[in-house]
């Protein structure tokens, strides 16, 4: 397959560290020199899907198609309102596309979990165009008194059309239970025979663990692809990471022996979007210029599970 339209949408609301001070316990400095955040785009008034919607239309335009045209989608995303239908369901109906839709949670790796699962099905001929999405609202997921977690997410949604084509070079997708170190559980309803004890809490991070895991696995995937696939890392134009700390990004960059400017980022004014963010980075340096036809660009991220995804793409547009 290949990417032929991206697309994305951000909440409005803008909350600096300087708004977090007013609650927490907290600093500026401390945010900006552990994680590179500045500032992240939270869901006040809008819901998800209208966001997801909203990307996923610019995406179909950029594709230079109409939502009649996608025959299937495929929607990563860890919470939203509904727990069901899928938000891949209501999308659907927003933007007036006709086609099978499924959802899936690969908490953070899900958009590049759903670009390999897009060219399966691409490859197996039973869809043309496919609408990927990455929608996502981690700020409800924290508690808004943990300084440790609540100051590291922000939301929004991402999208990409992909059809067929020669982008797709190849991945890596993996996962270990690591169910310890990062988690949120929420209580279902009760009913007269439940007898187990059950809890709700918000989500639980074992920040040290996730950084040591996330920068271990993710450079060993990266490297492990381009070895495949014969390159070195310098014949690849950016590596597109999942943005969650600028410091695991910064530690992958050593780890592959490469300069910073390999690694594009906008953490710095997103936070931590959970799978949206390859999506709005992709998007954002597509819509700036960034990138070329024929570029070579890695799309890898990791999260909860623990689960990681690595892809290679050829940019074609
Ligand atoms: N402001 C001020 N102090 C804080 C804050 C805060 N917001 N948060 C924690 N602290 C304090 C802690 O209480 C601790 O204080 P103590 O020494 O008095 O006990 C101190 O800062 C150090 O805390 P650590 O957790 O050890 O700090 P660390 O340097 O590890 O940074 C961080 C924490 C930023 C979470 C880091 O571990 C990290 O980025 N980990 C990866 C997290 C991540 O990427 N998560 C997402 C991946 S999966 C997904 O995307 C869902």
């Amino acid at each position: 397959m290949k990417i032929i339209g991206t697309g994305r949408a951000h909440p409005t609301k803008v909350v600096t560290n300087a708004m977090l001070e007013e609650f927490l316990d907290t600093s500026n400095e401390w945010i900006v020199e552990r994680t590179g955040i500045k500032e992240r785009r939270l869901i006040s008034d809008e819901r998800l899907e209208d966001l997801a919607a909203k990307a996923s239309l610019l995406a179909i335009e950029d594709a230079g198609l109409k939502p009649k045209d996608i025959d299937y989608i495929i929607c990563s995303n860890v919470v939203n309102e509904y727990i069901t239908p899928s938000l891949s369901c209501i999308v659907q109906g927003a933007i007036g596309a006709k086609c099978a839709c499924v959802d899936i949670n690969v908490a953070c790796s899900g958009f590049v979990y759903a670009l390999d699962m897009a060219d399966d099905r691409i490859k197996s001929g039973k869809a043309k165009n496919i609408l990927v999405i990455a929608a996502e609202e981690p700020s409800r997921m924290v508690d808004w008194r943990d300084r440790a977690t609540c100051v590291l997410f922000g939301d929004g949604a991402g999208a990409a059309v992909v059809t067929e084509g020669e982008g797709f070079l190849g991945s890596r997708m993996g996962a270990v239970s690591m169910t310890d170190c990062l988690h949120y559980v929420r209580c279902l309803e009760p009913t007269p025979y439940i007898s187990k004890e059950e809890f709700s809490a918000p989500m639980y991070m074992n920040g040290r663990q996730v950084f040591k895991t996330a920068v271990m696995l993710s450079s060993r995937d990266i490297k492990a692809l381009l070895a495949d696939k014969g390159l070195q890392p310098e014949d690849v134009k950016y590596y597109v990471l999942h943005q969650a700390n600028m410091r695991i990004v910064e530690a992958v960059a050593k780890q592959m022996e490469l300069d910073l400017s390999y690694f594009p980022h906008n953490v710095e004014y997103c936070g931590n979007t959970s799978s949206a963010s390859v999506a709005l980075l992709l998007d954002e340096l597509h819509r700036d210029g960034k990138l070329q036809r024929g570029d070579k660009l890695i799309l890898s991220a990791f999260g909860a599970g623990f689960s990681t995804g690595t892809c290679l793409i050829e940019w074609t547009k």
